[in-house]
């Protein structure tokens, strides 16, 4: 072992150069090294990954993989997920720490416990209301779910954690993300006015008791800034001109875009999905632009159309923080010995949170 790198030293490196730089260290750490990376990096990042994938595809990966260490291209709750659910002695990499998630930012302990304390206020909370926290959290709030008989989903799995929260307790509280809350309650058929949302900030989330005991899910005030810019008048604008065009969302877009869809899915369902298109069909995608770009560079020579929904550019400034300067600075620390931007949960929190995800990965 040497002294660790410094990232100011890569930071000047073209990216042809972290291109050369992180194949070399790839090769010399052979199995030791895992790299995951999720569908909306860049390309230059995306390349290097070992496994590509949704969230809940790469949280089994890093459960099941053997590598010594697990780089993370993504963004910070993955990166704890991949700590949590893997062994004591391997090491999670996150290469950019200011690599967030703003709508996970959006609940907080304090803030969830807060609403659980005045939930109690109105009902017994502990028998009647299941936590569910989106995997796009902090691990305190996943250890929260743990703690008080709850769980975590995906976007690929919402509707089944649903229907088990259900089978739990009559209500549930879904955090951060209303709208996939939201939009996995209408498909399992409970009325909207069931599904009160929650603002943090005002007594009872500014609702009224009554509210509170009629509702069937009470949904966080999160949502994401991304998934959020897609509009359902982008949809009517682009079937005016190619009514024929089949229409497919993540499920953190708003209610009204997932009602004019004809498909919804997690980002790896998207990707299967269009994948098995028929030559000259024609798709409108909701979700982010690496993602999208590269499906519609695959799918062009296939006789398949690929369109972006939103006629401003929907990148995930977060996600976009790993770039190769990033990757290579982490790999070449790997491979003199250096273990930079460990990620690494607190022992107490891990272990509920590890509680809240088993029980999601054993539904599947
Ligand atoms: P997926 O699990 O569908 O990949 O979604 C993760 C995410 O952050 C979407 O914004
Ligand atoms: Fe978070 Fe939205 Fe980025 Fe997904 S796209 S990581 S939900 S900010």
């Amino acid at each position: 072992m040497t002294a660790a790198l410094a990232i100011q030293d890569y930071a000047i490196l073209d990216d042809s150069d972290c291109e050369a730089r992180i194949l070399a260290a790839k090769e010399q750490l052979g199995e030791r090294l895992i790299v995951l990376g999720h569908h909306y990096q860049r390309d230059e990042v995306f390349r290097h990954a070992d496994i590509t994938g949704d969230s809940l595809k790469l949280s089994r990966e890093a459960s099941q993989s053997k590598a010594e260490y697990i780089v993370f291209c993504g963004v910070h709750f993955m990166a704890e997920v991949a700590d949590i659910l893997s062994r004591p002695e391997q090491i999670a990499i996150l290469p950019d720490l200011a690599a967030g998630c703003s709508m996970a930012d959006m609940a907080d302990l304090p803030k969830v416990e807060q609403c659980w304390q005045e939930l109690q206020s109105v009902l017994d909370v502990e028998s009647k209301v299941t936590p569910i926290t989106y995997i796009n959290s902090a691990a305190d709030l996943k250890a929260f779910c743990g703690r008080h008989g709850g769980i975590v989903c995906t976007s690929s799995n919402a509707g089944q954690i649903l229907d088990w929260a259900f089978a739990q307790r009559e209500k549930v509280l879904f955090f951060p993300d209303q709208h996939l809350g939201r939009n996995t309650g209408v498909q399992m058929r409970i009325p909207l006015e069931e599904m009160v949302v929650w603002e943090p900030g005002k007594p009872l989330g500014g609702l009224t008791r009554e509210q509170i005991k009629n509702a069937k899910m009470i949904l966080w005030h999160g949502f994401c800034s991304v998934h959020q810019m897609f509009r359902p008048e982008h949809i009517d604008q682009f079937l005016e001109r190619y009514p024929e065009t089949k229409v497919i969302s993540h499920p953190e877009c708003r209610y009204e875009v997932c009602q004019k869809s004809h498909y919804l899915g997690s980002t790896e369902t998207i990707l299967k999905t269009v994948r098995q298109a028929e030559s000259g069909s024609r798709w409108l995608v909701g979700t982010e632009l690496n993602l999208v770009n590269r499906l519609r560079q695959e799918m062009n020579p296939k006789g398949v159309e690929v369109h972006f929904m939103s006629p401003m550019v929907c990148m995930c400034s977060t996600m976009f923080r790993t770039d190769p300067q990033h990757l290579a600075w982490v790999l070449e620390n790997l491979a003199q010995g250096n273990v930079v931007n460990q990620i690494k949960v607190p022992q107490d929190d891990a272990r509920y949170a590890k509680l809240a995800l088993d029980r999601m990965l054993a539904l599947a």
